[in-house]
């Protein structure tokens, strides 16, 4: 434990330069601990007469990664010394100071980095300022200092998507001063460099006191354009607003206003909701109880060469991993390809990929016809029709050839996985691996247990998942899993509410008000009206008596309307410009009339609140039962799969700050009105007699997490 050892930060003397390393794993936070270490080594440094220059680094992966998140909110975050006074002692120390940068500066750590006198960073490590991604902004002074250095478009950039910088682009930028071979070497090296020539740094916000010259138009384009992404969230405005205070305004009112703008976001709801999304990333990734590690995967293949195993193989090859993409024919594989191809040169168009980067990932992705041209793959993935009996088939045909110990992983979005192990003989091998069209877009990889499936498979699935830059959770077999069985109710109340006068493009703008990419009725006529029909005729086998869903989808397909693809599904389309259709109206009011709804209208709120409880009922029901592991991994499971607002946390999250009581009522009348799959089940309706929900707490648990009793 940190607090058993003598400091955070350890002090060793090189000739004339004193290295202070930072040691906190796992990623070197800048917690108490940290900054006292800093603080009282700094003191040591300056009392030095041997000590003529200083460098900072981190023990361990990485150098520092920003203020400690764990400390918000506690007595540790308010105590001294700050990383403000830190900074101040760099800015003012008498001896120079170099940042030796591997692994990640970010945050707190790269502000840090910015008030020494230079920066030198070896050629893996990245630097960013994350902090949108928790609903703050860089308060350390990033938002004054950086534009100061790489200058606002960039600024603004770096601090909004919140995204890593390679070193050497951190280079071109300003933001560090040289690229070395090893950090502490390299570091040590730069700072007898300084002490040789003399060479002096001033602070950065001492450079310019305030940026001239910057057409002010520019913070009005940012705005148009972070915000059309942004979809509600508010520190990506106020980091806006803070670099235009650096061009209006002195260094120093230009920090005070920074620090006012912080106050503002770190009271506001978004704070909380994106750091609870933060943790719950992370643990979604542990499964307690696991008695096995993951091996590693070298190789892989897709089985299915259109939309979905495409993109499939483009996440195995853009991770590095070698990739055998099948299917029946020469001519499915060919137009597989092309598509593989022409995706990856619309990245490298829009400057998302380097020719090279698309050349290499390319050469990573075979294809074959046989089965036995992959057997020595790892892993492989099938990817083909949701049709049962055509995976049967395939699963058949994979356990005759497959080498002993491969992963046979289905994508099935909702089938059975243990019908689907059953046909081999090494159903422990077998797993679900659901990723989400497009494939090599979605951050969302959904792994499904079956109930032989073995425990160093589903290591080896998570941690598959990081090598593949993907968001996992793992799920239990049963309908949908956890995302597509919480969709049913959403896109089923959607239904239901059209049927009683509201409109489609009302339940849409309501649904992207609230923070998704798309509503619900657009998102169905872009996967497919007769996609959706297809999977409902499965689904209304197992419907319970007196249960229905809204017949709109069929009247309409009926109609050859089958979404964006034909031209007309719920909206008309000229391309992908939509407008309301007179005659969905006749259709949907013609349906309300036979089946004897009375119509009438809707308030926004109404509609939010039936789209979204229902969520938050189900997804209560998949933890009573087991099919989701924590509250947590459903909040992840939506967020990365279906565009739930990060900033409300996740549906879970979401719920709690309504109030469970209010979630267990909506259900109560969602039941009276839809039939009984809609009714609370028993661990909201505990948590909501108990009174549990409504605005967490600081630091509190989400109530959901409590499972069972
Ligand atoms: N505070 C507290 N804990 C943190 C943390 C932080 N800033 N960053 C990471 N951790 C914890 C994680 O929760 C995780 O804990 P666990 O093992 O108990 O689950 C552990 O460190 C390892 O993290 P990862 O699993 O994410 O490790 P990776 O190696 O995949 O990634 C990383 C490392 C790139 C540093 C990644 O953790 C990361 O992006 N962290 C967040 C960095 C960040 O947001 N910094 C800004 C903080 S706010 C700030 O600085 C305010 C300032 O402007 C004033």
């Amino acid at each position: 434990m940190i607090g058993e050892r003598m400091s955070a930060v350890s002090y060793q003397v090189d000739g004339e330069v004193a290295v202070l390393t930072v040691d906190y794993p796992p990623v070197n936070t800048a917690s108490l601990a940290v900054r006292t270490g800093l603080a009282e080594t700094l003191e040591r440094a300056r009392g030095d007469e041997a000590v003529r220059a200083v460098v900072i680094m981190g023990g361990g992966k990485t150098f520092i990664a920003g203020a400690d998140i764990t400390e918000f909110g506690t007595d540790k975050s308010k105590a001294s010394p700050s990383i403000q006074d830190i900074q101040n002692i760099l800015e003012d120390f008498p001896k120079p100071v170099i940042a030796a940068i591997h692994g990640t500066a970010l945050g707190g750590g790269l502000e840090l980095a910015l008030t020494c006198h230079a920066r030198v960073a070896v050629a893996s490590a990245k630097v960013g300022l994350p902090e949108v991604n928790l609903g703050i902004l860089p308060g350390a002074g990033g938002t004054q200092r950086v534009p100061r250095l790489t200058g606002v478009d960039a600024a603004i950039d770096i601090m909004t998507t919140g995204k890593h910088i390679s070193a050497d682009k951190a280079l071109e930028m300003g933001l560090i001063d040289a690229v070395v071979d090893d950090a502490r070497t390299g570091a040590v090296a730069f700072a007898r460099d300084v002490v040789a020539s003399g060479r002096s740094f001033m602070p950065v916000t001492q450079r310019d006191d305030k940026i001239t010259g910057v057409d002010p138009s520019v913070f009005a384009r940012a705005r148009a354009t972070v915000g059309k992404k942004a979809r509600g969230k508010i520190a990506p405005m106020a980091i806006i607003d803070c670099v235009e205070a650096a061009c209006s305004s002195s260094a120093a009112q230009g920090l005070a206003f920074e620090t006012e703008k912080f106050a503002e976001l770190y009271a506001s709801d978004q704070r909380p909701a994106l750091m609870h999304y933060f943790f719950a990333e992370r643990e979604a990734r542990k499964v307690p109880g696991l008695k096995a590690v993951a091996k590693p995967i070298r190789s892989a293949a897709v089985i299915g060469a259109g939309t979905m195993g495409g993109g499939i193989a483009m996440v195995f090859a853009n991770a590095g991993i070698p990739v055998t993409l099948a299917d029946i024919s020469d001519e499915a594989l060919a137009k597989g390809m092309a598509t593989i191809r022409k995706n990856y040169e619309i990245s490298v168009s829009r400057g998302s990929m380097a020719q090279g980067k698309m050349d290499e990932a390319l050469a990573r992705i075979s294809t074959a016809i046989n089965y036995a041209d992959f057997a020595q793959a790892d892993i492989v993935v099938e990817a083909v029709f949701e049709k049962m009996d055509l995976k049967k088939d395939i699963f058949t045909r994979l356990d005759a050839v497959m080498k002993p110990g491969a992963i046979l992983a289905t994508n099935t979005s909702s089938l059975d996985i243990d019908q689907i192990a059953a046909v081999t003989e090494r159903p422990e091998d077998v797993i679900g691996v659901h990723f989400f069209s497009p494939a090599n877009v979605m951050k969302l990889q959904e792994n499904i247990r079956g109930a032989r499936t073995s425990d160093e498979v589903i290591a080896t699935v998570m941690d598959l998942g990081k090598t593949l830059g993907k968001n996992v959770v793992l799920a239990g077999n049963c309908d949908g899993f956890i995302g597509n069985r919480m969709l049913q109710y959403y896109t089923g109340e959607a239904g239901f509410l059209m049927e009683q006068g509201a409109t489609p493009e009302q339940i849409d703008r309501v649904a992207e008000k609230f923070g998704m990419p798309m509503g619900p009725i657009s998102m169905r006529d872009m996967s497919g009206l007769d996609i959706g029909v297809l999977v409902r005729k499965e689904r209304l086998k197992k419907l319970p008596p007196g249960e229905r869903f809204s017949p709109i989808l069929e009247r309409l397909v009926e109609q050859g309307r089958c979404g964006m693809k034909t031209g007309k599904g719920f909206y008309r389309y000229e391309g992908r410009d939509k407008s309301p259709d007179p005659e969905t109206t006749q259709i949907i009011e013609d349906v309300a009339n036979e089946l004897g709804i009375e119509r009438r209208t809707f308030t926004d709120e109404e509609i939010e609140f039936r789209l979204f409880a229902p969520l938050v009922n189900e997804g209560a029901k998949e933890i009573e039962d087991g099919t989701a592991l924590r509250a947590g991994d459903i909040d992840v499971a939506w967020v990365n799969g279906y565009g739930f607002p990060s900033h409300k946390g996740g549906p879970m999250f979401w719920g709690e700050q309504v109030g469970l009581d209010k979630i267990y009522d909506a259900a109560v009348a969602a039941a009276e009105r839809n039939g009984p799959r809609w009714a609370p089940g028993k661990l909201l309706k505990r948590l909501a007699m108990e009174g549990k929900g409504g605005r967490t707490p600081e630091g509190a648990r989400c109530h959901l997490h409590e499972k069972r009793r």
